[in-house]
């Protein structure tokens, strides 16, 4: 039966532990030929620069043949369905489908359409579950063990499909995670901390991962600006002192909003390697999922 990565919560604890095995293999850019005369395809309904590259360099890196379709060019602009879409590209023998759609759900609703493995590239405000294993992969690369460790999650965590991915994946590692956003950013009901301020929570935290603010996500403008919002929710150097605590961000970036420049080039900041392991991670999922393992 063909398996497909909608959310995290369709791999088991030992399925992660072997993706992240097999992804330690990849991190000096090594390539083979696992997915030789595979076909990998991108669908990315939503821009991307990361998690659409990663996936390109991750398949070329095992071998496989690798499209990256141009929605923008595609005949979405003449009425063509998504699942249709799909479909097509499908029929080409693909074996595997990334897909970021702006609808919470789209990755599991076309899994029901194709004969290849769908991979969620990000589905609207709902999930990114290959950016929560890069990140799970990348805070053990740090801290080591990161059981009973804190991280403060900061921004705009109620449209994010990066904190919802992360909040199931880091809580179910063990660690214990926090939320801080002004209360429009939080969700309107969880059973996780939440605190209107990041000063009092960076004290014993192993990790911040700050949030892009997510204003194509807003219906309306819900903050007086972003530099009201940066001013009590940007990390800072100054903010971190000497704590011994690590910054992540997916991207892409707001600087001066979510992190202060100071911030992002700081010898505590994982942001690059965050990208450096998600083409690691990428390639042991790809090669999991397009050879059934
Ligand atoms: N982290 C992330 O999803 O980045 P992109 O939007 O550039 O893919």
């Amino acid at each position: 039966m063909t398996r497909h990565l909608t959310t995290t919560a369709d791999l088991t604890d030992d399925e992660i532990e072997a993706i992240f095995d097999e992804a330690n293999g990849y991190l000096d850019g090594q390539t083979n030929q696992k997915l030789r005369g595979k076909l990998v395809i991108n669908i990315f309904f939503e821009n991307s620069t990361r998690t659409r590259s990663s996936f390109e360099v991750a398949s070329k890196r095992l071998g496989a043949e690798a499209l990256s379709l141009d929605v923008a060019s595609s005949s979405e602009s003449k009425g063509e369905t998504m699942y249709d879409t799909a479909a097509n590209l499908d029929a080409m023998g693909a074996s595997a489908i990334v897909i970021r759609h702006k609808n919470a759900g789209a990755p599991k609703i076309l899994s029901k359409y194709v004969k290849a493995s769908v991979i969620n590239g990000g589905d609207g405000a709902h999930a990114h579950p290959t950016q929560a294993l890069l990140d799970l992969f990348t805070l053990r690369q740090a801290i080591g063990d990161v059981r009973g460790k804190k991280i403060l999650i900061v921004g705009d965590i109620r449209n994010s499909r990066v904190a919802n991915s992360n909040i199931k994946l880091l809580t179910r590692f063990g660690m214990k995670v926090v939320l801080a956003a002004p209360p429009h950013f939080l969700p309107k009901r969880s059973s996780i901390k939440m605190v209107w301020n990041i000063r009092d929570e960076l004290d014993g935290a192993s990790a911040v991962m700050s949030l892009r603010t997510q204003t194509e996500r807003h219906e309306r403008l819900i903050y007086a600006s972003l530099s009201d919002y940066a001013a009590n929710f940007k990390i800072t150097k100054e903010a971190l002192g000497d704590r011994n605590i690590f910054v992540m961000h997916p991207g892409p970036v707001h600087r001066n909003v979510d992190l202060e420049d100071g911030a992002l080039s700081d010898p505590r900041s994982l942001v690059l390697r965050q990208v450096h392991n998600g083409v690691a991670v990428r390639m042991a999922i790809l090669s999991k999922f397009v050879l059934g393992y």
